[in-house]
């Protein structure tokens, strides 16, 4: 089968791309509305691209009515945010927390969730997520006009929030016990818990 994106609707070719680039790793980002309601939202167009300065990239695309969604709106207004990555605890929290609820209400109080202070960025941290990253925003890019168009928030990292809790014993995280979690096609979610070892050739 091919598919040739210019002649295929829009929501059958996002079904595809969901379905073939996976696992996608999920970005819980907290940002913080003009009116002071901390947003929290998940991502899964979401990865690291480099350390050197460290930046992360995730996409709040437009809802299908073309309009942009409060995450994308907060980032442009205050530049900051923070990204947790999902994990398997908190799955549960995560899925509630990508209904969309009115802009001056916050998923936070609807997960059950409390934050606290960042260190270098207004939008707080939650205080239950284990990893979490405080972000500047570096650069927007908008790719598209129409739904489902991608938004590129770059950020760069500010400050890193790693629990004791998670670390390997030598200062590492270990993924056995951070347990995230990631975004498949369709209703699919997976955990990271088969895992294997290669060393680098
Ligand atoms: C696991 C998961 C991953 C998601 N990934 C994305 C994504 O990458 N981009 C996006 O625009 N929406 C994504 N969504 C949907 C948003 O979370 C949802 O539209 C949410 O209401 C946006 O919130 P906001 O309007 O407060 O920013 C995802 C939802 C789930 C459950």
């Amino acid at each position: 089968m091919q598919i040739d994106p210019t002649s295929t609707a829009v929501p059958e070719v996002y079904q595809y791309l969901v379905g073939i680039v996976t696992p996608r790793p999920i970005a819980w980002v907290t940002t913080l509305s003009p009116t002071g309601v901390v947003n929290l939202a998940p991502f899964s167009f979401f990865n690291a691209f480099g350390a050197n300065p460290p930046i992360v990239v995730f996409s709040p695309t437009l809802r299908r009515d073309g309009t942009k969604k409060d995450t994308l709106l907060n980032v442009e207004k205050l530049g900051e945010f923070v990204i947790h990555t999902a994990v398997a605890p908190q799955a549960e929290k995560v899925n509630l927390t990508a209904k969309e609820i009115p802009h001056d209400e916050s998923e936070v109080a609807l997960a059950g969730l409390t934050t606290v202070p960042s260190l270098k960025v207004r939008p707080p941290r939650l205080k239950e997520a284990p990893v979490a990253m405080e972000c500047v925003v570096k650069q927007i890019i908008y790719c598209g006009t129409g739904p489902i168009a991608a938004n590129l928030v770059i950020g760069e990292v500010v400050m890193l929030h790693i629990a004791d809790e998670v670390l390997d014993g030598k200062g590492g995280v270990d993924p056995r016990k951070l347990k995230t979690v990631a975004r498949l096609g369709g209703a699919f979610w997976c955990h990271t818990s088969d895992l294997f070892e290669q060393t680098r050739p």
